[in-house]
C-alpha cells in the first residue's frame, strides 16, 4: 500500500514514517509513501497556497488550483482512479471498520510487488506502472498489478475551496469531534490505523485481531482486556491468579469476561442488547466474589 500525502509541511509528515511500526513496514517494503508540497505546484513568486474566503470571515482558505495540480500529478503517476481522502473535522468518522475497508484496497488492487520493496522511495519517484514482461507463459496471477495507493489531502487554516473537493470526488474523513490545526496529524493517524492491518506489518499476526475494536467474528466490537507482565506482585498489586494457572480455556474466559465488563462500564453503546444482558448477568454472578477473582 502506498500512502501519498499532500501537505505544506512535508518534513513533519515524513518524520512519522521514521519510527516504530511504520518505519519497519517501509524498510520491509510492505508500505511506501510519497509526500507532495502543493507549493511546488504554484506559479507565483510567493508560492501562494491560500487566500481570503469569499463572503468574508476569519482565516484563509486553501486555493483549489495548486491542490488540483498536485492531485493530477499523483493520479497520473499512480493511477487515475487513486482515491483521495480529505482529512477534515466535517468528514465521516474514522473507525476500525473504515481502516479495515481501506486496508482491503491492497488485496483488491495489488499484491506485494517488487517495486514496493524499494525502501528508499523518495517523494513519489517510484513508478507503479505494471511490469508486464513479454514472457508468453505469464499466468494471470503473475501479472504485477500496480501498488494500491491512497492520496491523503491535508488542509490547513479554515479548509479547502469546496470546488476542488467536488471536482476530484474526495472522501472526507474525521478522526474525532475536535478541531486540529491541520489535517497532517489526522492523516498520520489514518496511515497508522490502516498500515498495521496490512499483512506482515505487525510481527505477530495475532496482534491486531484481539485488541480493542477488533471484531470477534460475531460482529461484536469490544474494548481490549487488561494486560499484565512481570513482576507477579508490583507495589502490592497482584497479577490476577488465573493468568498464572496455565489453564488456557480459563484464561481466555477470564479475558473475554474482562473485555465485556470493561466495555459495559466504559462504552455500553458498543454492545448489542444481548451482550449488555450478558454483562449484567456476569456482574450479578460476580457479586460477593473475592476481588482478586474478578475480571
Ligand atoms: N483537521 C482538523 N481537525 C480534524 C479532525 N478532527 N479530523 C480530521 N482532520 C482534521
Amino acid at each position: 500500500m502506498k500512502f501519498l500525502i499532500i501537505t505544506i509541511f512535508p518534513d513533519f509528515v515524513r518524520s512519522v514514517f521514521e519510527f516504530g511500526v511504520l518505519r519497519r513496514a517501509v524498510e520491509a517494503g510492505l508500505i511506501s509513501y510519497g509526500v507532495v508540497d502543493p507549493r511546488d505546484f504554484t506559479e507565483d513568486r510567493h508560492r501562494t497556497t491560500d487566500d481570503a474566503p469569499y463572503g468574508g470571515g476569519p482565516g484563509m482558505v486553501m486555493l483549489a488550483e495548486p491542490l488540483y495540480r498536485a492531485i493530477s500529478a499523483l493520479r497520473e503517476e499512480h493511477g487515475a482512479q487513486t482515491p483521495v481522502i480529505y482529512l477534515s473535522p466535517s468528514g465521516m468518522p474514522l473507525s476500525q471498520g473504515l481502516a479495515e475497508e481501506l486496508a482491503k484496497l491492497s488485496e483488491v488492487r495489488g499484491r506485494k510487488s517488487e517495486e514496493a520493496k524499494d525502501p528508499a522511495l523518495p517523494d513519489c519517484e517510484a513508478s507503479t506502472e505494471p511490469d508486464q514482461s513479454s514472457d508468453s507463459t505469464l499466468q494471470t496471477s503473475d501479472i504485477r498489478l500496480p501498488t494500491p495507493a491512497l492520496i491523503l489531502l491535508c488542509g490547513r487554516y479554515e479548509g479547502i475551496d469546496q470546488r476542488l473537493l467536488d471536482e476530484i470526488g474526495a472522501r472526507e474523513v474525521s478522526i474525532g469531534d475536535y478541531v486540529l490545526s491541520g489535517g497532517e496529524l489526522a492523516a498520520m493517524v489514518l496511515v497508522d490505523a490502516v498500515a498495521r492491518l496490512l499483512p506482515g506489518v505487525l510481527g505477530n499476526e495475532d496482534s491486531s485481531g484481539t485488541e480493542s475494536f477488533a471484531g470477534r467474528g460475531d460482529g461484536a466490537k469490544l474494548l481490549d482486556w487488561p494486560h499484565y507482565t512481570r513482576p507477579e506482585i508490583w507495589r502490592g498489586r497482584r497479577v490476577p491468579e488465573v493468568l498464572l494457572s496455565g489453564n488456557h480455556a480459563k484464561i481466555l474466559s477470564f479475558r473475554e469476561n474482562a473485555a465485556l465488563l470493561l466495555t459495559f462500564r466504559r462504552r455500553p453503546e458498543l454492545l448489542s442488547a444481548e451482550l449488555r444482558q450478558r454483562a449484567e448477568s456476569l456482574l450479578d454472578s460476580l457479586q460477593g466474589r473475592d476481588a482478586a477473582e474478578q475480571p
